[in-house]
């Protein structure tokens, strides 16, 4: 398996590793004790009053997830810094996100959005607390089982998209696929074969036809190269998309409709999102919206 590692520090590294193949499982929501949980189940198909509408796909390989699993992000009085003999930058005593649900993480540059997510991503572990995602707890991971766990499990959409300059567009789309057995299955399932799936979603992304397929990743528009990254995070059905500043580059009325693109995607696949920005006039297509500076106990100070 590779996964390709382009998170905070923006560095690019391969890693090799086998590992089996998924048992596909299906996911029901219901509610408990007030928050959202939901169990896997055999089927996905009956649903009780009162539990939220959108579906959630919970197939995961059952040597990393447990049986029944609560949330799809539970973080737990972490600490984190860069440097041990640093000040934290991040000091979080809770935090939740519910399988399916779309949140908006909002804070100025420096606060520590993309450290949140290089933690969320088992990119970096806390210094203290613990990060559980899909009810796993990464945070007690080796690095080999997180690089394992987050190319299985999550896409990430990068804010300089981080696109193979030398692949074509079809090549970076599937580039999860190679990394991950799990993803790759997962995506022969659904349309014969990463090639096709990866054609499906940038049609659904509004990107087809053959000359513009043949075409350089680097011979695209901003709003085209941030579509095809988007649909590299979506391949082969991660179940937590993590988009990164993606709408920075992007003007008002593109940035609208990458959103809208972006939101019905996640939910078509059934993926939680969580997408960090520091323009607050976003966030209309979210559930939930969160402060990472209410969030963040450490009061971090943006460089600005
Ligand atoms: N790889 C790193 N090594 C050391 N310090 C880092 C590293 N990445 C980020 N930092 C520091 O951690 C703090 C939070 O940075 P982070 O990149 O998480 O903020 P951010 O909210 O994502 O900002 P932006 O909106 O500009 O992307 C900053 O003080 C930053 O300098
Ligand atoms: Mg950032």
């Amino acid at each position: 398996m590779h996964e390709i590692r382009c998170f905070a520090s923006g560095g690019i590294s391969a890693i090799f590793r086998e590992h089996r193949p998924p048992v596909r499982e299906s996911a029901q929501f219901h509610r408990q004790r007030g928050s959202l949980r939901y169990r896997v189940r055999a089927s996905a198909d009956r649903r009780s009053e009162g539990e939220p509408s959108r579906p959630a796909t919970a197939a995961v390989p059952a040597q990393e997830v447990s049986a029944e699993r609560t949330l799809a992000v539970e973080i737990d009085r972490i600490r984190f810094a860069w440097m041990s003999d640093q000040r934290d930058v991040l000091d979080i005593a809770r935090f939740e996100v519910a399988a399916g649900e779309r949140v908006f993480i909002e804070g100025p540059s420096g606060s520590g959005k993309s450290t949140l997510f290089s933690l969320l991503g088992g990119v970096s572990r806390p210094r203290e607390g613990t990060v559980r995602i899909l009810g796993t707890g990464i945070s007690e991971m080796s690095a080999r089982r997180r690089d394992r766990f987050r190319a299985d499990h999550v896409g990430f959409v990068f804010q300089m998209f981080n696109l193979v300059p030398y692949l074509s567009m079809v090549d970076n789309v599937t580039l999860p696929c190679r990394f991950s057995r799990r993803r790759r299955e997962r995506a022969g399932s659904r349309s014969g074969a990463p090639e096709a799936e990866a054609c499906r979603l940038l049609a659904r992304l509004g990107l087809d036809g053959d000359e513009l397929l043949a075409r350089a990743v680097t011979d695209l528009s901003i709003g085209q190269q941030q579509r095809v990254a988007v649909a590299r995070a979506l391949i082969g059905e991660p179940e937590l998309i993590i988009a990164d500043e993606p709408t920075s580059a992007l003007d008002e009325g593109t940035r609208e409709r990458f959103l809208e693109l972006l939101s019905a995607q996640c939910d078509e696949a059934g993926a939680s999102l969580l997408f960090a920005s520091h323009d607050t006039r976003l966030g209309a297509v979210f559930d939930r919206r969160v402060s990472l500076g209410e969030l963040n106990r450490t009061g971090s100070v943006p460089v600005a």
